[in-house]
């Protein structure tokens, strides 16, 4: 039973339990600092959402070092390279001997989120999930607020700081007022149809294609588990990709002899470049897509989220140590790597798509540059310290 209204209070009210807001919460239990998640979902719809599935060499390592890596360093697959396929060729990106042997990690979003769930429930703190009419207030003053209801009855929670990490959709994000940030943004003409498969993989390494009937990505989440994307209209219907449909394009776009298997997921995601600036204002930071997205061809979504959390967390284990310099550069802090993976996000997007009306002009330069980081160590070295990921080093 949530106590009454006036009652709830905490250090840190986290809004959203995604990834960015479990690991937060997770990172401030650490810290002894006390947090309350409220997620607008229930624990089932959340470890059931399939999302991203490649961890950066410093997702991994942090993971570990906060207590979260024994089933991820158990079940995840390390990968050393990709391949990028491209004029009926494959060549491969090998980031061991690129990046001084850093490499990624295969592992699902969904898996994260429930190890995350499984510590928080370890600590007493699970999440308060199927709260509804979610409202922040008071950002300015030194005790914000979380409005809510839960079960009909309506809640609010005072706390010193409020963390957004309430996504793309979020409550958080609009509640700054307009003259306070800035957005930059850019929409893409195209989609990715997401497809999980109860199949082999049909590769060792992940093959990122270009071809001229769109882009197809072939992943993987296990050794009987294979992933796939497929470029497509930026609001097409999964009804229209029959399973024989989704085949048959993967197999033309992939120039592979694929496996097939039962599909068991298919779902398409709309496109989208957006940061807003700053991502703090008053007492709300805004963390992971709340206040970024990426379009996912780099793979950087959820790694930028556990990026801005980590500077979070460390930001308000110093507040509650008396330095709130760390609060302060939050922002500037978190845009550096926030950047650098939008222009390589972007970079990896307008690379491999095909756009639509798009003219011979743009589609030679394509080429160019993929002959050019398939042939050069420089270039794809560039490709290879973004994709693994920049560590600490931004
Ligand atoms: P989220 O995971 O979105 O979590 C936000 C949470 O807040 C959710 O649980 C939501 O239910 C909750 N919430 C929303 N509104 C409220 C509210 N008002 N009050 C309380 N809670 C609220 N990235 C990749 O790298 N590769 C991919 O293939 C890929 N595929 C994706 C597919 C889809 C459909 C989407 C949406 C994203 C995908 N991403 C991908 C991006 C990646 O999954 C995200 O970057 C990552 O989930 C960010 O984590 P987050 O915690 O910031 O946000
Ligand atoms: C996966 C998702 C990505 O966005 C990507 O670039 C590579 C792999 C995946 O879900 O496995």
């Amino acid at each position: 039973m949530i106590p009454n209204m006036s009652d709830m209070q905490t250090q840190v009210g986290i809004v959203g339990a995604g990834p960015a807001g479990l690991l937060l919460a997770h990172l401030l239990h650490g810290h002894g600092i006390a947090s309350v998640v409220l997620e607008t979902r229930s624990r089932a719809h959340i470890e059931r959402r399939i999302r991203a599935g490649v961890l950066e060499q410093g997702t991994v390592d942090l993971l570990i070092e906060c207590g979260l890596g024994e089933r991820m360093q158990r079940e995840g697959l390390v990968h050393h390279g990709i391949e990028l396929r491209f004029s009926g060729r494959g060549h491969r990106i090998d980031f061991s001997e690129l990046t001084d042997g850093r490499g990624i990690t295969v592992y699902g979003q969904q898996e994260v989120v429930k190890d995350l769930l499984a510590a928080r429930e370890a600590a007493g703190a699970l999440p308060r999930f199927e709260v509804a009419d979610v409202s922040v207030a008071d950002l300015e003053s030194d005790r914000p607020a979380v409005r809510f209801t839960y079960d009909g009855a309506e809640h609010e929670l005072r706390c010193d700081v409020i963390a957004g990490c309430d996504g793309s959709h979020g409550v958080c994000r609009p509640s700054i007022p307009d003259a306070a940030v800035t957005t930059y943004e850019r929409e893409y003409p195209f989609g990715w149809l997401g497809i999980l498969a109860e199949v082999a993989p049909s590769t060792e390494e992940l093959i990122y294609a270009r071809h001229e009937r769109g882009f197809a990505l072939h992943s993987m989440r296990s050794p009987e588990l294979s992933r796939f994307y497929l470029q497509c209209e930026p609001d097409a219907d999964p009804d229209d990709w029959p399973d024989a449909r989704i085949w048959e394009e993967l197999r033309i776009r992939l120039a592979l002899d694929l496996d097939e298997g039962p599909i068991i997921e298919k779902g398409v995601t709309p496109m989208r470049s957006y940061v807003v600036e700053p991502m703090q204002h008053g007492r709300l930071f805004l963390a992971g897509d709340a206040a970024h997205i990426v379009p996912p061809t780099g793979a950087k979504g959820l790694n930028l989220a556990v990026a801005d959390v980590r500077v979070l967390a460390a930001a308000l284990r110093d507040f509650y140590a008396g330095t709130d310099a760390g609060l302060g550069a939050y922002s500037d802090t978190c845009l550096r790597r926030v950047w650098r993976a939008e222009h390589f996000s972007w970079w990896m997007t307008s690379m491999l798509h095909r756009f639509p009306g798009g003219h011979g002009f743009e589609e030679k330069l394509q080429l160019s540059q993929l002959e050019y980081v398939a042939g050069s160590r420089a270039a794809a070295t560039t490709l290879a310290e973004n994709y693994v990921g920049l560590g600490q080093r931004i």
